[in-house]
């Protein structure tokens, strides 16, 4: 790839589900048609990549990633051509679009299954992996603890049973066989030709296991083949995996220069939470120091949450039950016995100034940023919904009766409305925070667009520096300017020494930060409690350029 090709190292990604973000048609459920008319909207908040959940036709019982036409938008949301449509408009606004490829499964009702379990003798029979006797000793275990009783189902129709890593109702394809490759190539070629950034590979560290052999590798052939048909077909698409677990797991993915070109960063994800629980810069270093290596064109997808679960799972016990204790106190807040089921604003309990220092990390650490919709203006959860619904309300755009979402009544959406408590509509919406200067949706704003004028946090090198005081994070991105955050993750005020800015050379710009403060002298940064400041050094001659 070319180095102008490498736009999702400068980008700002904005995840949505098009059910839940704006109806269209008064038949209460988001459609695209309803998400066109919100691209202004996306376009002046500043995003520059949109990544869509799941579209396709589905039963829909796990949210669209139980797939029944590879091919097809769900007729409740559209057709082909409002997709068509959304994309032209999204390309005018300069706001590309990331889809989602799930192809570790179908859903039961697609007719590849549905072929396969009444016909042995066609061809879809090898698409799904079976076994006529219940395997004694299974190679995996089930992707969500304490929802599946295992990864075999037995299926009354072909009187076999069927691999399944994620729910019963979600059969895995069979990798090995190189029809099922050719049909996913196609899938691929065929969103490409409809103009479509990229893919968002679910679940990518479940789909290279092979269900017969614990190397993990096995499939890793599949991920570059995938690599060669995207370059192929594309200039500058790329592919996005879901792949989570331990370093030297998720390391795999970055092998070499053909593998993937961007990751979800769950390993600092992670430590971002045990920091902002342990109120302590030291987590968040770790973070980074763990991660493993990768290619120039790679790059990390940092987020604090989307629509799943917060996943904990690769910290230790006791660092998970700081978490849980901080941000999880009920039963009811807990998921998988790995995860936080609440979104971010109410797990800080409202407080602007950690929810602020939340994302002033996520903004300025290395890699590139998504956040999930309606984060900008802090929506909350609803823990009376059933598992992760909690965090996938519909958008609230408005105080007005039904949130602006739409004009059906509430029974027909796929989900509520928050209408009660701190985080209701009625307090947390659009156009509220759009009128109101000090909102927290002016503020993302500000800081979306100082991000994109700073091509050094998703290109640059990165340093951590060491203050000597842990409950302050520092680190340093440079590429041709150098930016320094600093960021106070305890209680308490404090001033560190940072040795970057005793600087001579260089003007230094404060260029963000929670307060006015004065300009540090001799490196002195003086912090509030949950204070960030970010710093760009430009070399004295080019001060003016840029800024
Ligand atoms: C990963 C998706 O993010 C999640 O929402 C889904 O439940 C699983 N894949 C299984 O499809």
């Amino acid at each position: 790839m070319r180095e102008r090709d490498l736009w999702y190292k400068r980008a700002v990604m904005y995840a949505l589900d098009v059910e839940t973000f704006q109806d269209s048609n008064d038949d209460g459920i988001g459609d695209f048609q309803g998400l066109i008319g919100r691209l202004d909207y996306l376009a002046t908040l500043g995003i520059s990549c949109i990544w869509l959940l799941p579209f396709y036709p589905s039963p829909n019982r796990d949210n669209g990633y139980d797939v029944m036409d590879y091919y097809n938008v769900d007729s409740r949301l559209g057709t082909l051509g409002d997709f068509a449509a959304f994309i032209h408009e999204a390309k005018e606004r300069g706001i590309r679009v990331l889809v989602d490829l799930v192809v570790n499964h179908t859903s039961d009702q697609h007719p590849w299954f549905q072929q396969a379990r009444h016909h042995k003798n066609s061809k879809y029979y090898d698409y799904y992996v079976w076994s006529k006797e219940k395997p004694k000793e299974p190679i995996a275990q089930p992707a969500f603890a304490g929802e599946q009783a295992g990864i075999w189902s037995y299926d009354e129709i072909a009187k076999e049973y069927y691999l399944h890593r994620f729910y019963s109702h979600q059969p895995d394809l069979n990798l090995s066989n190189s029809e099922v490759r050719k049909e996913i190539h196609h899938i691929m070629g065929f969103w490409l030709a409809l103009g479509v950034s990229g893919f968002r590979l679910d679940a990518a560290h479940i789909l290279v296991q092979s269900d017969r052999d614990s190397d993990s590798d096995v499939y890793m052939g599949f991920i570059e083949d995938m690599r060669e048909f995207i370059s192929m077909h594309s200039r500058d698409a790329i592919l996005l995996a879901e792949a989570s677990g331990p370093p030297e797991v998720v390391g795999k993915f970055f092998k070499g220069k053909d593998r993937m070109h961007m990751m979800f960063n769950f390993l600092l994800n992670q430590h971002l939470f045990l920091g902002l629980a342990q109120k302590k810069g030291t987590a968040i270093a770790e973070g980074l120091r763990i991660l493993p290596g990768k290619a120039y064109t790679s790059q990390w997808l940092n987020f604090l949450r989307h629509h799943d679960e917060l996943n904990l799972e690769d910290l230790k016990k006791e660092e998970q039950q700081d978490v849980f204790e901080k941000f999880a106190p009920e039963e009811n807040m807990r998921i998988f016995e790995r995860g936080i089921r609440r979104r971010l604003a109410p797990m800080l309990h409202g407080d602007r100034h950690r929810i602020e220092l939340a994302y002033s990390l996520l903004f300025s650490l290395p890699g590139t940023p998504v956040i999930q919709y309606g984060a900008e203006i802090g929506m909350g959860d609803d823990l009376s919904l059933p598992e992760r619904n909690s965090v996938r309300t519909v958008m609230q755009w408005s105080p007005e009766e039904n949130a602006g979402f739409s004009d059906a009544p509430p029974v027909q959406w796929p989900r509520p409305v928050i209408d009660k408590g701190d985080f209701a509509y009625q307090h947390v919406n659009v156009w509220g925070q759009q009128r109101q200067t000090n909102s927290l949706l002016n503020w993302m704003e500000r800081v979306i667009r100082l991000r994109r004028q700073c091509p050094e946090l998703g290109d640059g090198k990165c340093d951590i520096i060491e203050t000597g005081n842990e409950q302050v994070f520092a680190h340093s991105c440079g590429l041709q300017y150098t930016l320094i955050a600093v960021h106070n993750m305890g209680e308490t005020a404090c001033t560190v020494t940072i040795p970057d800015l005793i600087e001579q050379d260089a003007t230094i710009l404060e260029v963000f930060s929670n307060n006015n403060y004065e300009l540090p002298q001799q490196g002195q940064v003086k912090l509030d409690p949950y204070a960030y400041r970010w710093f760009r050094l430009h070399p004295k001659n080019k001060a003016k350029e840029n800024l």
